[in-house]
């Protein structure tokens, strides 16, 4: 049976919401709204827990409103609400939490929440169709993990990383540069202009066996080449920047791949995917692209960094698995897969 879900997601500096239409093997997205916290926090070099918690407070309902308008359905239309339920900054999940438990009980639907990364990893199967058992390489700002995805809510983590994600250690090498934040993106245009052969960087744990990974020593790397580079020459030209940036960039992909190897090594997985907002980095996407044969799928970018229409995917998947919440869903800001 056709089902028509509101997705809620408000777990860090986006709120958003999204409308889809279908059944878990063939789903329509009929809208994808995020509103993006970005400049509020722009200042400060980094997100501010209160000042998103009162951001999203202020503009879920709006986003919400605008989703379902930009699907042109109504609210009565929806068969259920699926919002995020953590982990995240616990401020920001409340106010999602909050305005789904006012809708299902106004409305007198079903509410269902929602992991956040359980909406990142079943991503690739909302863009490519991907089946069961499929390899996820999650990477973001707050996470980096193998799993093996199993089930609308079956997750194997095969490794993950022992102390910063990449998506952080983007952010903090752009902020050591100079570059605006979120770092990811500023980093990736910085690089293109860059020789990624110019600085030899560490590929920390490469000689551990098993897939788990370390980005803090390559961030410290970064740290003494910047700095190296002021001692010497009293500051750093667009060209060092580049070359730091393209030099760090081609580290992490060839990291994340040569672990996707041994990850894939372990066996029992039908396809390859990459998913979170550093999977939009085209750098690591080729790398990846090139480690197995297996079907590999990497989602547009706008569905790799966050979004409701995931969420409402994941709740999809949840809700014809028979799954539903009561009005004590609690927010959580720590909720491993
Ligand atoms: O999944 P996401 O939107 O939020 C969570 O962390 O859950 O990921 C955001 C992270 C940020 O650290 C950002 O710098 C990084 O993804 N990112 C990128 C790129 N676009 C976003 N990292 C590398 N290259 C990119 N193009
Ligand atoms: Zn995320």
């Amino acid at each position: 049976m056709s089902l028509t879900i509101l997705g809620i997601e408000s777990s860090c500096d986006d709120t958003a919401a999204a409308v889809l239409r279908g059944t878990g093997g063939d789903v329509a997205i009929l809208s994808n709204v995020v509103s993006s916290q970005t400049d509020l926090h722009a200042a400060f070099g980094g997100v501010v827990p209160e000042i998103a918690a009162r951001a999203h407070a202020e503009t879920v309902d709006l986003v919400v409103e605008e989703a379902i308008a930009a699907a042109g359905v109504s609210l009565r239309d929806l068969d259920a609400i699926a919002v995020t339920a953590g982990p995240g900054l616990i401020g920001g999940v409340l106010s999602g939490v909050m305005a789904a438990k006012g809708l299902a009980l106004g409305l007198g639907k079903p509410l269902i929440g929602v992991n956040h990364l359980a909406g990142h990893a079943l991503t690739p199967r909302l863009t490519d169709g991907l089946a069961f058992p499929y390899l996820l390489l999650l990477v973001s700002g707050g996470h980096c993990q193998f799993l093996r995805v199993e089930g609308p809510e079956a997750f194997v983590r095969l490794g993950g990383t022992i102390d910063d994600a990449p998506g952080e250690a983007f952010d903090k090498v752009a902020r050591l540069l100079g570059l605006p934040q979120p770092g990811g993106p500023s980093v990736e245009k910085a690089a293109r202009d860059g020789d990624a052969a110019r600085f030899k960087l560490p590929r920390p744990l490469m000689d551990r066996p098993g897939c788990d990974l370390s980005f803090s020593g390559l961030k410290t790397a970064v740290l003494r080449v910047r700095d190296g580079l002021v001692e010497t020459n009293g500051g750093l030209t667009e060209q060092d920047r580049a070359d730091i940036c393209a030099s760090f960039q081609a580290t992490v992909a060839s990291v994340l791949a040569e672990k996707s190897r041994r990850a894939l090594a372990l066996g029992e997985v039908t396809a390859f995917a990459v998913a979170g907002g550093v999977a939009a980095n085209q750098t690591l996407r080729l790398a990846l692209e090139t480690v197995t044969d297996l079907p590999f799928a990497a989602p547009p970018l706008a569905l790799c960094t966050d979004n409701a229409a995931m969420i409402a995917y994941a709740g999809l998947l949840a809700f014809e698995g028979g799954r539903v919440d009561g009005m004590d869903l609690v927010a959580r800001p720590r909720w491993p897969l």
